[in-house]
C-alpha cells in the first residue's frame, strides 16, 4: 500500500485527478471504477475541466459503479447513476452505453435476487476495472460493505447500517426516512479484482477509519483493512484524515523521496 499525504482535499483531488489522466493517456479503453458520495467529487470535477480543456477524452473508456441503492425510481437525483451522469458522465465524452451500474431499480424479486451476478458478470464482460476509485466509510466501509461483510463477498444486496443511513441523509435533504436501507455493492473480493486501487479519504471523520484501513488487523468488521492483500493500492490522504496513522511521517518521508521514475 502506498500512503500519500497531501495538505488538503484540492491536492487530493488534483493528484488524483492527474492518476486518472496519466492512465487513460496511455491506455483509452480503460476500465474506470467509479464510487460516489461527496470525497471524489472534486476529482471528477477536476476530470471535466481537464477534459474541457482538450487535456483527456472518455470516449474509448468504460465507467463501471461501484452500487446503487435499492427501490429507488430510475432516474432519481441521489441514484448513484444519476449522481454520476450529472457530475461526471454527461459533461465529459463519455458515450452513455459506456457507463454501467448495479441495476438496484426493478425490485421485482426475479430481477433484484439476480442484480448481483448479473453485475458480475457485466464487470467479466468489460474486462475488469483497471482503476478504482474508493472512499472510505466512517465506520471503515468500501462499497457498502459493511462491518461483518465477508472479505470474499461478490455484489449483492447489503442493508445499510443506521451510521452510514445517517451520514448519507445530507444528500436526501437531511430525511433520514428518505434513505434508502438498501443498496447492491460490489463485493470486497469484486472489489479486489480491480487492478489498480485508489482510496481517497479528506477530513477529520475519516481518520479513524483510514488507520484501520492502513494499520490496523485485516477484518471484515473493517471492511477496507482487506486493501491490505491487494498489490497495487494507493491511498491518498490529507492532513486530517491521516491525524490518526501511526506512521504518518514515515509516509510521508517515503513519498517525498519516491524515485521519479516510479509512477503511482
Ligand atoms: C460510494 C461508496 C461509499 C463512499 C463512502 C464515503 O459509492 O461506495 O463507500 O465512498 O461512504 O462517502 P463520502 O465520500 O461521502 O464520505
Amino acid at each position: 500500500m502506498e500512503v500519500i499525504i497531501l495538505s488538503g482535499p484540492e491536492a487530493v483531488a488534483e493528484l488524483a485527478t492527474d492518476v486518472i489522466v496519466a492512465l487513460l493517456a496511455r491506455q483509452p479503453d480503460s476500465v474506470l471504477g467509479l464510487a460516489t458520495g461527496s470525497t471524489p467529487m472534486q476529482t471528477y470535477g477536476r476530470l471535466v475541466d481537464r477534459h474541457r480543456a482538450g487535456e483527456v477524452s472518455f470516449a474509448d473508456t468504460t465507467a463501471v459503479l461501484l452500487d446503487e441503492y435499492v427501490g429507488l425510481p430510475a432516474g432519481h437525483a441521489q441514484s448513484y447513476r444519476r449522481f454520476i451522469e450529472r457530475h461526471f458522465a454527461e459533461l465529459v465524452d463519455l458515450p452513455e452505453a459506456s457507463l454501467h451500474g448495479p441495476d438496484g431499480f426493478d425490485i421485482s424479486v426475479e430481477a433484484i435476487s439476480t442484480a448481483g451476478s448479473r453485475y458480475e458478470e457485466l464487470l467479466q464482460r468489460v474486462g475488469g476495472v483497471d482503476l478504482q476509485i474508493l472512499g472510505i466509510g466512517s465506520d471503515g466501509h468500501i462499497g457498502f460493505n459493511e462491518p461483518g461483510s465477508s472479505l470474499g463477498s461478490r455484489t449483492r444486496m447489503k442493508t445499510l447500517t443506521d451510521q452510514t443511513r445517517r451520514a448519507n441523509a445530507r444528500f436526501f435533504d437531511d430525511q433520514l426516512d428518505a434513505v434508502p436501507r438498501h443498496v447492491l455493492t460490489q463485493g470486497v473480493a469484486t472489489i479486489l479484482d480491480a487492478r489498480h486501487l485508489l482510496l481517497l479519504a479528506t477530513g477529520a471523520s475519516k481518520a479513524e477509519p483510514l488507520a484501520g484501513a492502513v494499520e490496523g488487523p485485516i477484518t471484515a468488521m473493517l471492511t477496507a483493512s482487506a486493501l491490505q492483500m491487494h498489490p497495487h493500492v494507493t491511498v491518498i490522504a490529507d492532513d486530517s484524515a491521516a491525524t490518526s496513522l501511526q506512521y504518518g511521517g514515515y509516509y510521508r518521508e517515503t513519498y517525498r523521496h519516491k524515485p521519479a521514475w516510479q509512477s503511482l
